[in-house]
Protein backbone atom coordinates (compact mmCIF):
# COMPACT_ATOMS: atom_id res chain seq x y z
CA UNK A 1 0.00 0.00 0.00
CA UNK A 2 1.30 3.54 -1.17
CA UNK A 3 1.76 5.51 1.98
CA UNK A 4 -0.65 8.49 1.96
CA UNK A 5 -0.50 12.09 3.79
CA UNK A 6 -1.50 12.02 7.46
CA UNK A 7 -4.75 13.43 8.37
CA UNK A 8 -6.34 14.66 12.00
CA UNK A 9 -9.51 13.73 13.07
CA UNK A 10 -10.47 15.97 16.04
CA UNK A 11 -13.23 14.04 17.69
CA UNK A 12 -12.03 10.74 16.71
CA UNK A 13 -13.28 8.72 18.91
CA UNK A 14 -16.25 9.68 18.36
CA UNK A 15 -19.55 7.14 16.51
CA UNK A 16 -18.72 9.00 13.28
CA UNK A 17 -14.97 9.75 13.94
CA UNK A 18 -14.05 6.10 13.96
CA UNK A 19 -16.02 5.11 10.70
CA UNK A 20 -13.78 8.66 9.18
CA UNK A 21 -10.98 7.15 10.94
CA UNK A 22 -11.01 3.54 9.40
CA UNK A 23 -11.78 4.47 6.21
CA UNK A 24 -8.54 6.92 6.20
CA UNK A 25 -6.29 3.61 7.18
CA UNK A 26 -8.04 1.57 4.70
CA UNK A 27 -6.77 4.11 2.08
CA UNK A 28 -2.95 4.51 3.86
CA UNK A 29 -3.57 7.47 5.73
CA UNK A 30 -1.55 7.83 9.06
CA UNK A 31 -4.19 9.29 11.08
CA UNK A 32 -3.84 11.59 14.14
CA UNK A 33 -7.07 11.90 16.75
CA UNK A 34 -7.27 14.44 19.40
CA UNK A 35 -10.74 13.66 21.82
CA UNK A 36 -11.35 14.00 25.12
CA UNK A 37 -13.30 10.75 25.06
CA UNK A 38 -16.32 12.94 26.64
CA UNK A 39 -18.73 10.76 24.59
CA UNK A 40 -15.69 8.80 22.49
CA UNK A 41 -14.74 5.48 22.94
CA UNK A 42 -11.45 5.00 23.78
CA UNK A 43 -9.58 3.31 20.74
CA UNK A 44 -8.42 0.26 23.10
CA UNK A 45 -11.78 -0.54 22.72
CA UNK A 46 -12.11 -0.37 18.47
CA UNK A 47 -8.38 -0.27 17.41
CA UNK A 48 -7.98 -4.14 18.76
CA UNK A 49 -6.12 -5.33 16.43
CA UNK A 50 -3.45 -2.94 16.69
CA UNK A 51 0.23 -2.93 19.12
CA UNK A 52 0.09 -0.13 21.36
CA UNK A 53 2.64 2.10 22.16
CA UNK A 54 3.12 4.68 24.91
CA UNK A 55 4.81 8.18 23.75
CA UNK A 56 4.52 10.75 25.99
CA UNK A 57 0.90 12.09 25.96
CA UNK A 58 0.56 10.18 22.53
CA UNK A 59 -0.83 6.66 22.28
CA UNK A 60 0.33 4.75 18.74
CA UNK A 61 -1.81 1.91 17.66
CA UNK A 62 0.28 0.26 14.69
CA UNK A 63 -1.16 -3.30 12.79
CA UNK A 64 1.15 -3.38 10.21
CA UNK A 65 1.07 -0.27 7.72
CA UNK A 66 -1.60 1.29 9.49
CA UNK A 67 -1.01 3.47 11.89
CA UNK A 68 -2.99 5.96 14.61
CA UNK A 69 -1.61 8.52 16.73
CA UNK A 70 -4.19 9.40 19.64
CA UNK A 71 -4.12 12.13 21.64
CA UNK A 72 -6.42 11.95 24.73
CA UNK A 73 -7.16 15.67 25.41
CA UNK A 74 -9.32 18.13 25.85
CA UNK A 75 -9.28 20.11 22.01
CA UNK A 76 -9.90 23.62 23.76
CA UNK A 77 -6.80 22.89 26.27
CA UNK A 78 -4.84 21.58 23.50
CA UNK A 79 -5.55 24.32 20.85
CA UNK A 80 -5.15 26.89 23.73
CA UNK A 81 -1.51 25.68 24.49
CA UNK A 82 -0.54 25.04 21.27
CA UNK A 83 -1.76 28.88 20.26
CA UNK A 84 0.76 30.05 23.07
CA UNK A 85 3.78 28.10 22.44
CA UNK A 86 3.23 26.44 19.09
CA UNK A 87 5.04 23.09 17.94
CA UNK A 88 3.77 21.99 21.66
CA UNK A 89 1.34 19.49 20.53
CA UNK A 90 4.17 17.51 18.32
CA UNK A 91 1.49 18.13 15.20
CA UNK A 92 3.64 17.20 11.73
CA UNK A 93 1.93 18.77 9.02
CA UNK A 94 -2.02 17.39 7.93
CA UNK A 95 -2.80 16.95 4.06
CA UNK A 96 -6.66 16.87 5.33
CA UNK A 97 -7.45 18.13 8.55
CA UNK A 98 -11.79 16.86 9.76
CA UNK A 99 -12.84 18.92 12.31
CA UNK A 100 -15.46 16.60 14.16
CA UNK A 101 -15.34 17.29 17.88
CA UNK A 102 -18.26 18.73 19.39
CA UNK A 103 -21.05 17.98 22.10
CA UNK A 104 -23.29 15.94 20.05
CA UNK A 105 -25.46 14.45 22.49
CA UNK A 106 -29.39 13.22 21.65
CA UNK A 107 -32.41 15.70 22.11
CA UNK A 108 -32.81 15.02 25.39
CA UNK A 109 -29.01 16.60 26.32
CA UNK A 110 -29.61 19.35 23.56
CA UNK A 111 -33.08 20.48 24.59
CA UNK A 112 -34.22 19.03 27.60
CA UNK A 113 -31.59 18.63 30.35
CA UNK A 114 -28.78 20.83 29.83
CA UNK A 115 -28.87 23.00 26.54
CA UNK A 116 -26.25 25.71 28.24
CA UNK A 117 -23.19 22.45 28.25
CA UNK A 118 -23.12 22.74 24.00
CA UNK A 119 -22.34 25.75 24.62
CA UNK A 120 -18.89 24.24 25.03
CA UNK A 121 -19.08 23.93 21.10
CA UNK A 122 -18.35 27.82 20.81
CA UNK A 123 -14.75 27.20 22.68
CA UNK A 124 -13.75 24.38 20.78
CA UNK A 125 -14.60 25.94 17.46
CA UNK A 126 -13.03 29.04 18.13
CA UNK A 127 -9.92 27.87 19.24
CA UNK A 128 -10.31 25.56 15.79
CA UNK A 129 -10.28 28.29 13.77
CA UNK A 130 -7.77 30.01 15.70
CA UNK A 131 -5.49 27.56 15.40
CA UNK A 132 -6.33 26.28 11.40
CA UNK A 133 -5.92 30.02 10.14
CA UNK A 134 -2.54 30.13 11.69
CA UNK A 135 -1.60 27.04 10.40
CA UNK A 136 -2.80 27.94 6.78
CA UNK A 137 0.62 26.73 5.36
CA UNK A 138 0.50 23.35 7.32
CA UNK A 139 -2.48 22.24 6.42
CA UNK A 140 -3.34 20.66 2.71
CA UNK A 141 -7.15 21.23 3.10
CA UNK A 142 -10.09 21.44 6.40
CA UNK A 143 -13.05 20.50 6.86
CA UNK A 144 -15.76 21.54 9.82
CA UNK A 145 -18.79 19.59 10.35
CA UNK A 146 -21.94 21.80 10.33
CA UNK A 147 -25.24 20.09 10.79
CA UNK A 148 -28.80 20.29 8.94
CA UNK A 149 -29.87 22.06 12.29
CA UNK A 150 -27.96 25.41 11.21
CA UNK A 151 -30.82 25.85 8.60
CA UNK A 152 -33.55 28.20 9.72
CA UNK A 153 -36.64 26.25 11.51
CA UNK A 154 -38.92 28.27 9.47
CA UNK A 155 -38.62 25.93 6.72
CA UNK A 156 -38.69 22.97 9.14
CA UNK A 157 -42.01 23.75 10.44
CA UNK A 158 -44.88 21.46 9.85
CA UNK A 159 -47.09 23.27 6.92
CA UNK A 160 -43.64 25.09 6.21
CA UNK A 161 -41.60 22.22 5.17
CA UNK A 162 -39.12 22.44 2.52
CA UNK A 163 -36.33 21.11 0.73
CA UNK A 164 -33.18 22.49 2.10
CA UNK A 165 -30.70 23.56 -0.89
CA UNK A 166 -27.62 25.05 0.16
CA UNK A 167 -28.26 28.47 -0.96
CA UNK A 168 -31.61 28.93 1.92
CA UNK A 169 -28.38 29.50 3.94
CA UNK A 170 -25.41 31.67 2.77
CA UNK A 171 -23.42 34.41 4.05
CA UNK A 172 -23.85 37.14 0.99
CA UNK A 173 -25.76 40.43 0.76
CA UNK A 174 -28.07 38.58 -1.10
CA UNK A 175 -28.30 35.86 1.23
CA UNK A 176 -30.94 35.53 4.25
CA UNK A 177 -29.82 34.01 7.96
CA UNK A 178 -32.97 32.54 9.57
CA UNK A 179 -33.07 31.39 13.30
CA UNK A 180 -31.64 27.83 13.69
CA UNK A 181 -33.87 25.73 16.32
CA UNK A 182 -31.30 25.31 19.17
CA UNK A 183 -28.35 26.48 20.65
CA UNK A 184 -26.47 23.51 18.94
CA UNK A 185 -27.85 25.17 15.70
CA UNK A 186 -26.56 28.88 16.27
CA UNK A 187 -23.33 27.34 16.68
CA UNK A 188 -22.69 25.48 14.10
CA UNK A 189 -24.28 28.42 12.22
CA UNK A 190 -21.45 30.66 13.36
CA UNK A 191 -19.25 28.23 13.06
CA UNK A 192 -19.70 27.78 9.25
CA UNK A 193 -18.92 31.61 9.03
CA UNK A 194 -16.41 31.15 10.77
CA UNK A 195 -14.73 28.66 8.01
CA UNK A 196 -15.85 31.00 5.41
CA UNK A 197 -13.74 33.92 7.08
CA UNK A 198 -11.28 31.43 6.89
CA UNK A 199 -11.29 30.63 3.36
CA UNK A 200 -11.56 34.43 1.96
CA UNK A 201 -9.50 36.33 4.47
CA UNK A 202 -7.05 34.05 5.46
CA UNK A 203 -6.43 31.74 2.67
CA UNK A 204 -7.47 28.36 4.77
CA UNK A 205 -8.88 25.45 2.15
CA UNK A 206 -12.12 24.55 3.83
CA UNK A 207 -15.39 23.32 3.54
CA UNK A 208 -18.26 22.87 5.61
CA UNK A 209 -20.95 20.03 5.56
CA UNK A 210 -24.69 19.98 6.54
CA UNK A 211 -25.35 16.51 7.52
CA UNK A 212 -29.16 15.68 8.18
CA UNK A 213 -29.13 12.77 10.40
CA UNK A 214 -26.74 10.28 10.28
CA UNK A 215 -27.26 6.53 12.02
CA UNK A 216 -25.44 3.56 12.15
CA UNK A 217 -24.93 -0.09 13.56
CA UNK A 218 -22.64 1.05 16.77
CA UNK A 219 -24.38 4.14 17.28
CA UNK A 220 -24.88 4.57 21.23
CA UNK A 221 -28.26 3.29 22.14
CA UNK A 222 -30.11 7.11 23.38
CA UNK A 223 -29.93 8.47 19.98
CA UNK A 224 -33.13 7.76 18.12
CA UNK A 225 -32.33 5.31 15.70
CA UNK A 226 -30.92 2.34 17.86
CA UNK A 227 -33.40 3.12 20.41
CA UNK A 228 -36.38 1.99 18.03
CA UNK A 229 -34.49 -0.63 16.87
CA UNK A 230 -34.18 -1.93 20.60
CA UNK A 231 -37.62 -1.69 21.07
CA UNK A 232 -38.70 -3.54 18.03
CA UNK A 233 -36.08 -6.08 19.04
CA UNK A 234 -37.63 -6.74 22.53
CA UNK A 235 -41.24 -6.67 20.16
CA UNK A 236 -42.83 -3.89 21.93
CA UNK A 237 -46.39 -3.49 21.61
CA UNK A 238 -47.10 -0.61 21.59
CA UNK A 239 -44.44 0.51 19.46
CA UNK A 240 -43.90 3.93 20.69
CA UNK A 241 -41.84 7.01 19.14
CA UNK A 242 -41.03 10.48 20.16
CA UNK A 243 -43.70 13.54 19.77
CA UNK A 244 -46.88 12.80 17.12
CA UNK A 245 -44.42 10.48 15.37
CA UNK A 246 -45.30 12.51 12.20
CA UNK A 247 -42.14 14.17 12.35
CA UNK A 248 -40.04 13.52 9.67
CA UNK A 249 -36.26 13.34 9.36
CA UNK A 250 -33.76 12.79 6.49
CA UNK A 251 -31.43 9.39 7.32
CA UNK A 252 -28.26 8.58 5.88
CA UNK A 253 -26.26 5.57 6.98
CA UNK A 254 -22.58 6.07 8.55
CA UNK A 255 -20.63 4.66 5.40
CA UNK A 256 -22.57 6.85 2.96
CA UNK A 257 -21.71 9.87 5.44
CA UNK A 258 -18.26 9.48 5.83
CA UNK A 259 -17.90 8.84 1.82
CA UNK A 260 -19.70 12.13 1.52
CA UNK A 261 -17.15 14.12 4.00
CA UNK A 262 -14.35 12.31 2.08
CA UNK A 263 -15.69 13.60 -1.43
CA UNK A 264 -16.50 17.10 -0.31
CA UNK A 265 -12.89 17.84 1.18
CA UNK A 266 -11.49 17.45 -2.13
CA UNK A 267 -14.08 19.51 -3.90
CA UNK A 268 -14.52 22.67 -1.67
CA UNK A 269 -12.09 25.14 -0.45
CA UNK A 270 -13.82 28.08 0.08
CA UNK A 271 -15.97 27.67 2.58
CA UNK A 272 -18.93 27.09 1.41
CA UNK A 273 -21.55 23.99 2.63
CA UNK A 274 -22.55 20.86 1.22
CA UNK A 275 -25.57 18.71 2.83
CA UNK A 276 -25.31 15.49 3.36
CA UNK A 277 -28.51 13.07 3.48
CA UNK A 278 -30.20 11.16 1.07
CA UNK A 279 -33.07 13.39 -0.07
CA UNK A 280 -35.99 11.67 0.90
CA UNK A 281 -37.80 11.82 4.53
CA UNK A 282 -39.15 9.70 6.61
CA UNK A 283 -41.33 10.21 9.87
CA UNK A 284 -40.65 8.30 12.92
CA UNK A 285 -43.65 6.30 13.08
CA UNK A 286 -42.47 4.60 9.21
CA UNK A 287 -39.07 4.35 11.30
CA UNK A 288 -41.03 2.25 13.87
CA UNK A 289 -43.27 0.36 11.06
CA UNK A 290 -39.52 0.09 9.10
CA UNK A 291 -38.18 -1.80 12.06
CA UNK A 292 -41.72 -4.10 13.02
CA UNK A 293 -41.17 -5.29 9.84
CA UNK A 294 -37.82 -6.30 9.82
CA UNK A 295 -38.23 -7.78 12.65
CA UNK A 296 -41.63 -9.49 11.50
CA UNK A 297 -44.52 -8.70 13.90
CA UNK A 298 -47.41 -6.10 13.51
CA UNK A 299 -47.33 -3.87 16.70
CA UNK A 300 -49.19 -0.56 16.72
CA UNK A 301 -47.36 2.34 16.26
CA UNK A 302 -47.85 5.45 18.67
CA UNK A 303 -46.52 8.42 19.27
CA UNK A 304 -45.67 9.63 22.90
CA UNK A 305 -47.09 13.24 22.34
CA UNK A 306 -45.77 14.18 26.03
CA UNK A 307 -42.18 14.15 24.72
CA UNK A 308 -40.73 16.82 22.29
CA UNK A 309 -40.08 16.41 18.71
CA UNK A 310 -38.24 19.46 17.94
CA UNK A 311 -38.31 20.49 13.75
CA UNK A 312 -41.56 19.02 11.88
CA UNK A 313 -39.76 17.74 8.90
CA UNK A 314 -35.89 18.03 7.07
CA UNK A 315 -35.05 16.68 4.15
CA UNK A 316 -32.03 17.66 1.93
CA UNK A 317 -31.29 18.87 -1.45
CA UNK A 318 -28.72 16.53 -2.78
CA UNK A 319 -27.97 17.74 -6.22
CA UNK A 320 -24.29 19.20 -4.85
CA UNK A 321 -22.96 16.49 -3.28
CA UNK A 322 -23.88 14.15 -6.08
CA UNK A 323 -22.65 16.45 -8.76
CA UNK A 324 -19.33 15.31 -6.86
CA UNK A 325 -19.97 11.80 -7.95
CA UNK A 326 -20.95 10.75 -4.51
CA UNK A 327 -23.90 8.26 -4.93
CA UNK A 328 -25.97 6.73 -1.64
CA UNK A 329 -24.73 2.58 -1.32
CA UNK A 330 -27.00 1.78 1.45
CA UNK A 331 -30.93 2.01 1.38
CA UNK A 332 -32.78 3.09 4.83
CA UNK A 333 -34.01 -0.82 4.68
CA UNK A 334 -30.70 -2.10 4.59
CA UNK A 335 -29.03 0.17 7.16
CA UNK A 336 -31.89 -0.52 9.68
CA UNK A 337 -31.51 -4.40 9.24
CA UNK A 338 -27.83 -3.55 9.98
CA UNK A 339 -29.02 -1.91 12.90
CA UNK A 340 -31.18 -4.10 14.50
CA UNK A 341 -28.87 -6.85 13.78
CA UNK A 342 -26.08 -4.76 16.03
CA UNK A 343 -28.69 -4.03 18.56
CA UNK A 344 -29.58 -7.26 18.99
CA UNK A 345 -26.29 -8.78 19.36
CA UNK A 346 -25.63 -6.02 22.36
CA UNK A 347 -28.93 -6.96 24.15
CA UNK A 348 -28.05 -10.04 24.48
CA UNK A 349 -24.37 -10.10 25.63
CA UNK A 350 -25.90 -7.57 28.45
N1 LIG B 1 -24.15 11.97 13.67
C1 LIG B 1 -24.88 12.85 12.97
O1 LIG B 1 -25.91 12.52 12.39
C2 LIG B 1 -24.46 14.29 12.84
C3 LIG B 1 -25.31 15.19 12.20
C4 LIG B 1 -24.90 16.50 12.08
C5 LIG B 1 -23.67 16.90 12.56
N2 LIG B 1 -22.87 15.99 13.19
C6 LIG B 1 -21.57 16.45 13.70
O2 LIG B 1 -20.58 15.47 13.47
C7 LIG B 1 -19.61 15.51 14.50
C8 LIG B 1 -19.45 14.13 15.11
O3 LIG B 1 -20.70 13.70 15.63
P1 LIG B 1 -20.92 12.23 16.21
O4 LIG B 1 -22.30 11.85 15.84
O5 LIG B 1 -19.80 11.35 15.84
O6 LIG B 1 -20.95 12.52 17.79
P2 LIG B 1 -20.01 11.92 18.95
O7 LIG B 1 -20.51 12.51 20.25
O8 LIG B 1 -19.99 10.44 18.86
O9 LIG B 1 -18.58 12.50 18.58
C9 LIG B 1 -18.08 13.73 19.06
C10 LIG B 1 -16.67 13.46 19.59
O10 LIG B 1 -16.11 14.69 20.04
C11 LIG B 1 -15.43 14.44 21.27
N3 LIG B 1 -15.32 15.69 22.02
C12 LIG B 1 -16.32 16.42 22.57
N4 LIG B 1 -15.83 17.50 23.19
C13 LIG B 1 -14.48 17.47 23.01
C14 LIG B 1 -13.40 18.30 23.44
N5 LIG B 1 -13.61 19.42 24.15
N6 LIG B 1 -12.14 17.95 23.09
C15 LIG B 1 -11.90 16.81 22.38
N7 LIG B 1 -12.87 15.99 21.96
C16 LIG B 1 -14.15 16.31 22.27
C17 LIG B 1 -16.29 13.39 21.96
O11 LIG B 1 -15.61 12.69 22.99
C18 LIG B 1 -16.68 12.50 20.79
O12 LIG B 1 -15.72 11.48 20.59
C19 LIG B 1 -20.09 16.58 15.49
O13 LIG B 1 -19.46 17.80 15.20
C20 LIG B 1 -21.57 16.67 15.19
O14 LIG B 1 -22.09 17.92 15.56
C21 LIG B 1 -23.23 14.70 13.34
Amino acid sequence: MDSRGTILVTGGAGFLGRHLVSSLLKDGHEVWIVDNLFTGKHPDTWLTDFKKTVDGASTIYENGSQRVIFIEADLIDLLREELRAPGSAGFPDFEEVYHLAAIVGGRAVLIEQDPMLVATNHMIDSLFFQWAVKNTDHIGRALYVSSSVAYPKSIQNQGHEATHTEDMLVFEDSGTIGLPESIYGWIKLAGEYLAVVAARKYGLKICCVRPFNGYGDDQDLSYPIPSIAARAARREDPLTVWGSGDQSRDFIYVDDFVAALRVVITHVSDGSAVNVGSGVNTSFKQVAAIFAKLEGYEPEVKGLSEKVEGSFALRADMSKLKSFGWKQTVSIEEGFGRVLKNVKQRLASK
